[in-house]
């Protein structure tokens, strides 16, 4: 499984990238307004930054609704580098944009997917991304997990090659139960991804293990 950051936050991307596990990028135009990117010079410059400390897929999303306007948005946002994905809503102008954007060899995640339909439309648009929300399913007490499973046996009964990019990862189980369940990438905030790498008894061993090599090291210069 694949691991993104869901995040615009150039420190967190270069940390993530620093970890030797990172995959790629996805943002959200909420992420762009946390670190205060507004305007269309700024908002552009960022995406190009953010190509620059990632290696992998960048997701960079529309903010047009309609169809003229996602496909004007989309095709200049898809000319800034080799690695953005253009990130279009489910609505029908943005599935239709999908469309369009597939046949011109543009890569597009289809975001704010909440069910199994709107997951097989995306796949028939040809997307080359979808991203369910888990988290915000989880948080109106529906089966965030469940929804990927669904997904994952929908798309793998036709062989779609839409892949499944779980989103809204609150927690580091969120990203085991996605693995476990056949996801093919999990978008993550930072705490997330470092959270996998804490055990205490990893912590309880390796003290021990430093513990007895010193205490042997010492014997070994007395003796
Ligand atoms: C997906 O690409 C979105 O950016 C993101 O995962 C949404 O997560 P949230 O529900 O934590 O805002």
């Amino acid at each position: 499984m694949k691991f993104f950051i869901d995040t615009a936050s150039l420190s967190q991307i270069k940390e993530a990238q620093d970890l030797g596990v990172l995959d790629g990028v996805t943002t959200n135009p909420s992420l762009m307004a946390k670190e205060g990117i507004s305007g269309e010079e700024r908002v552009i410059q960022h995406y190009i930054d953010i190509c620059n400390i990632a290696t992998g897929d960048v997701s960079a999303e529309v903010i047009s609704t309609d169809y003229a306007g996602i496909i004007r948005e989309g095709e200049k946002l898809a000319a800034l580098h080799p690695n953005i994905v253009v990130k279009v809503p489910m609505i029908r102008d943005g599935v239709k944009a999908i469309k369009y954007f597939t046949h011109k060899g543009i890569k597009t995640n289809c975001t704010l997917v909440f069910s199994a339909g709107q997951a097989l439309l995306c796949a028939k648009a040809g997307a080359t991304y979808v991203s369910p929300f888990i988290g915000r399913l989880d948080d109106v007490s529906t089966d965030g997990v469940a929804l990927i499973a669904q997904i994952r046996r929908i798309y793998d009964n036709y062989g779609y090659e839409t892949q499944i990019l779980a989103a809204s990862i609150r927690h580091p189980m969120h990203i085991v139960q996605c693995a476990e369940v056949g996801a093919d990438v999990a978008t993550c905030p930072l705490s997330a991804i470092v959270a996998l790498f804490d055990h205490p008894l990893t912590t309880i061993g390796l003290e021990k293990f430093l513990a007895d090599h010193k205490k042997a090291a010492q014997q070994t210069a007395k003796a």
